[in-house]
């Protein structure tokens, strides 16, 4: 039978070796080859300032941290993001705000923020889910009207654009995750970038127990280990350089299935701008028939796979509210296989069983 993954990435002989390289060269803690990685993105990104760290949870939490964001704040969230978004918020101290998506896309509703801000609302969160951009030049005033922090996270974002720029470089900070199931990935691996290098200093120490400078360490201020590692940074250079090759594939594989699907009523893309310059990671799609079609997907062995549920269903982040746009992604939402080393022929044999789904 067939058996299709829903997500295909690939590490290969250059990893292999740059690791071997490592280990050789007894880089095993955090030095040169992380500064390197650094180095790397911040070129790519156009951004001054970069700091590896263990995920993208990780890079989310310090970003808020040196923000200063914590007990008896209020952070808006949100209410559809991976829950780590709100769990940064919440480990930080602050209670998590959510607010629903668009009616048309995931994203959320930047016209919905100002009625859930509060005298003590002191950031914002947006998500660019699935590389799409949340309208920054609507945001980032409201913002600053509100004298709010706007730490985006652009986990889901690596290498797409918003007229012209850097998701993730917009803001006060941006966050960013190298898991598994992302473009260029370091299997867990995550990194903040930001203008300001006062913040940068803060993130450097907040990674090492408020050092700075590891050949001068004075412990200047509240920090964690949050370090990263020599190894993985070897697999990182690797794959960040692959970058531009992987949004060509993914990009790719969501035009084929796009096209492959035109002509069927019953399932439809999410709307993704990719001549804007947006990366569609994942293949997400709608359907009313969802339930029905991925469990005949998966019957015919292609995996199933929805996007995570929307974050008012967990009680702990205590949220009250209707959220009817979020509500509908998660009955009809999903996501195809994908990934930057899914084959494309993947793309006819899934589309094939989806027509004959729909048109037996
Ligand atoms: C939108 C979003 N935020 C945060 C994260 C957390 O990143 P990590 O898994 O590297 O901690 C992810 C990871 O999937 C994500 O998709």
């Amino acid at each position: 039978m067939t058996h299709i993954n829903w997500w295909q990435t690939s590490l290969n002989d250059t990893e292999i070796h740059a690791v071997a390289g490592a280990i050789r060269d007894k880089r095993i803690g955090m030095g040169p080859l992380t500064e390197a990685l650094e180095g790397d993105i911040c070129k790519a990104l156009n951004v001054p300032h970069a700091v590896m760290c263990p995920s993208g949870s990780i890079a989310l939490f310090m970003a808020l941290m040196v923000h200063g964001i914590g007990p008896g704040d209020e952070v808006i969230v949100p209410n559809r993001t991976f829950i780590a978004t709100a769990h940064a918020a919440r480990l930080a101290g602050a209670r998590v705000v959510l607010v629903d998506c668009n009616a048309h896309n995931t994203n959320l509703d930047v016209d919905r923020i100002e009625e859930k801000i509060t005298a003590r609302t002191r950031a914002i969160m947006p998500v660019h889910l699935n590389g799409r951009a949340v309208p920054m030049d609507h945001l980032m005033p409201l913002a600053r009207h509100h004298n709010l922090i706007v730490i985006e996270d652009a986990c889901q974002a690596v290498f797409s654009q918003y007229k012209g720029k850097m998701l993730g470089t917009l803001s006060h900070a941006g966050c960013f995750s190298l898991g598994l199931a992302k473009l260029v990935t370091t299997g867990l691996g995550g990194f903040t970038v930001c203008h300001d290098r006062k913040i940068y200093e803060k993130l450097v120490r907040f990674r090492n127990h408020g050092v700075l400078d590891p050949n001068q360490p004075e412990y200047q201020s509240l920090g964690f280990n949050f370090k990263f590692s020599d190894i993985t940074a070897a697999i990182g250079r690797v794959q960040w350089a692959l970058g531009s090759q992987r949004v060509q594939h993914v990009t790719r594989i969501h035009q084929s299935y796009v096209t492959a699907l035109s002509g069927i009523d019953g399932i439809h893309p999410i709307p993704i701008d990719i001549q804007g310059g947006e990366v569609p990671l994942y293949a997400e799609f709608i359907s009313p028939h969802r339930d029905l079609l991925v469990n005949y997907l998966q019957d015919q062995g292609i995996t199933k796979h929805l996007l995570p549920p929307g974050l008012h269903q967990s009680s702990h982040l205590e949220n009250s509210g209707i959220f009817p746009h979020s509500d509908r992604f998660d009955r009809e939402a999903f996501i195809l296989p994908c990934g930057p080393s899914q084959p494309l022929e993947t793309v006819s044999i899934v589309a094939d069983r989806i027509k004959t789904f729909f048109q037996g």
